[in-house]
This record gives structure tokens, sequence and C-alpha cells, in this order.
């Protein structure tokens, strides 16, 4: 075979010969994807014996261009070959190795952590407060240390009204009617307060904390909450605060629920009311019920027209706008829907009971 080579140098087909014979043991030592790479720039780049034949390819003698030309392509074919091998062989090595890495045992038993929920008490509260919502009723809020003014003289309470005594109401500050500062014994006075502040029409539900020297048994806790309610528009009547009441039973308490209003007193409502709702549980069917012990009424709430006394103080004329208030004991209701004979349950933290109500 002719060869415009000098006679001492080999021929580009050993050169190539000599570098596919040495590729396996180059490649095999590389261990890494970095190394293969650089093991393949080193046989197959620019600066190769393969490279260097491939761009000498025009230079050659026309005869021996098809024996150079078969070498590189075979020379090039079987490098690839090992090259490919070699960096499958070492990309499944790296793949192995992380999956042992990232291993876990998912038979094992979890930590679970317990789900807490809300107690019953904000419970009661969040779905009264829905359906007043939903009957359009904005929600208000007030502060619970709180003027005697608003607890009581706003309220059309007179100075001589027995619950002033500081054996009803807990005081922060008594003495000086002027400046007496107490624990609120009830929501009503957000009734004023939001007054004061809105012009009519009203529409408000105040749920919150409430105070009494009540001392603690099944059906009294010194510390409470109470949900208020207030309309004031310019025809509010007696038969809206009814109509009213009866669709908060229904949603509350079960769509066959029917209301009564029993006459009651209060010094900021005239007339003043107290509803039963029928008693969901026995109909008035069983002297044993536990729910109304056989009455068919369960006593639930106070309520009555706004008292034009109580629209004076803040301003409104009772000539041209008129409203209807009630006031519900959250503890009072849920212990009626619940059947829960005893409030302090809501307070005892004991676990058993509040996972009743999830
Ligand atoms: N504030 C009254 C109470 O605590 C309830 C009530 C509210 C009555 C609004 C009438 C109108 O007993």
């Amino acid at each position: 075979m002719g060869s415009n080579l000098p006679r001492h140098m080999s021929s580009p087909v050993e050169e190539l010969e000599a570098v596919v014979s040495e590729a396996p043991a180059r490649i095999d030592g590389a261990t890494s994807v970095d190394e293969i790479d650089e093991v393949e720039a080193q046989l197959l780049g620019k600066d190769s014996t393969l490279g260097r034949v491939r761009r000498s390819m025009g230079s050659l003698d026309p005869e021996d261009r098809p024996v150079v030309g078969a070498a590189l392509q075979k020379a090039t074919a079987e490098i690839n070959d090992l090259l490919a091998s070699k960096r499958a062989g070492i990309e499944a090595a790296a793949e192995k190795a992380r999956l042992e890495a990232e291993w876990i045992d998912v038979t094992l038993e979890s930590v679970s952590l317990p789900q807490g929920s809300l107690h019953l008490i904000q419970q009661t509260i969040d779905e009264v407060v829905d359906i007043f919502v939903g009957l359009g009723y904005q929600v208000a809020a007030g502060p619970e240390a709180e003027l005697a003014y608003y607890n009581f003289d706003a309220l059309n309470t007179p100075a001589t009204h027995p619950s002033r005594l500081e054996s009803d109401t807990m005081y922060l500050d008594f003495g000086d009617p002027a400046d007496e500062v107490l624990l609120r014994a009830h929501t009503s006075p957000v009734q004023v307060r939001w007054m004061e502040n809105h012009e009519p029409p009203v529409y408000i539900v105040v749920p919150g904390k409430a105070y009494r020297t009540d001392t603690i048994d099944a059906t009294h806790l010194p510390v409470f909450h109470q949900i208020e309610g207030l309309a004031v528009d310019d025809d509010i009547q007696f038969s809206d605060l009814k109509g009213t009441l009866l669709q908060f039973a229904r949603e509350y308490f079960g769509p066959e629920t029917t209301v009564r209003l029993r006459p009651h007193f209060f010094p900021f409502t005239e007339p003043s009311a107290e509803l039963d709702i029928s008693c969901f549980n026995c109909d008035g069917n069983d002297l044993d019920c536990r729910v109304c012990s056989g009455a068919g009424w369960v006593e639930l709430l106070g309520c009555g027209m706004v008292d034009p006394n109580v629209l004076e103080a803040v301003g409104y004329d009772p000539g041209s706008v008129s409203g209807f208030a009630f006031g519900m004991g959250v503890e009072r209701i849920a212990q009626v829907r619940h059947g829960i004979s005893d409030m302090r349950t809501y307070i005892d933290n004991d676990i058993r009971f509040l996972r009743q109500f999830p």
C-alpha cells in the first residue's frame, strides 16, 4: 500500500489501531461522568489522533483515502461503543448509589400528630353568627371592660336596679357612678356603642364574653358567652322579631322547631319576652325528657322591642325608627342542643368531652 508518509513514521491505519487497542484500558479507568467526558475528548476530540487523521483525509493519496477512511470510521465506531457502554455503567452506578442513599422504609409506623379542633363554644358562635350573616346581619364587637354607662344607664337601667349591685356585677372601679368600670354583664352595651356610631338601618350580631358573680354550677358560669342581636329600621315590628328568631331556631335546632314568646321584663326592651322553643327531643311527650323534663318547651333567650329611651340615648328618633333586640347565652343554647347536663364540662378541659365535638 502506497503512502505519502515518511518511512520511519507509522501509517495512519497503524496509528488508529494503536489508539483502539489502548482505548479499553483508558475508558475503563474513568470513574465518573466528568472523567468519561474527558477521555472522550482525548480520544475523539480535535487534538486526538482520530481528529488529526480526520483532518488529514483531504491531503492523502487518492488510493490511500478509502483504506484510511474505513479505518477511521471503524476506530470511531469502536471507541464510541466503548464510551457509551462505560457511560451507561457509570450512570447506573450513580443512580444505584443515589437510591441507596435515599432509601426509606415505608412500612415503618409514622409519628402521627394529633389534630385539634375548635372548642364547642367557638363552634356554636360560628354557627349562630353564620345563620345571621345569612340573613344580612353584620358582626360587631365591643370592650369586655365596660363603662357602667353603656352596661346600664344608656340601656335604660335605673340607678337603683338590683343588677347594679356588687353582689351581681363584677366591678373594676366601683363607687363614683360617673366613672364606674365593670366587666360587662351582657353583650347589650354593644347595641349602644354601635348605634352611637352608625345611622339606621342597623342589623348586627355581637358574639362575646359576659361576666356575672354567679357561683359555678350545672347551669351557671361566671364567665360565659352571649350573642346579641339588634335590628333597627324604619318599620320594625314585633312580628319581625318572632319571624327572625323562628328562622334562627329552625336552622340551629332543626326544621320542625316551633317557638313561643312569654312576657318578661328587661329595662331596655318594651315589650320584653323570653323565647321558648318546642322540645326537639320529645315534643312534649316524655315526662322524663332530659331536655325539657316533659314541659314540651325549652327556655332559650331574652328579647324584645328596643325601648324608645334607648333609641333616644343614642340620638335616634323613636318616632321614625323602631327595632328589636335579643341576647342568647352560647353555653345555654349548646347545652340544650347537645343535651349537655352540666355546663362545667365546657371548662373542665376533659379531652373525652372535647373529642365528642370534633
Ligand atoms: N341582655 C339580656 C340578658 O343578658 C338579654 C337581652 C338582650 C334581652 C337583648 C333583650 C334584648 O339577659
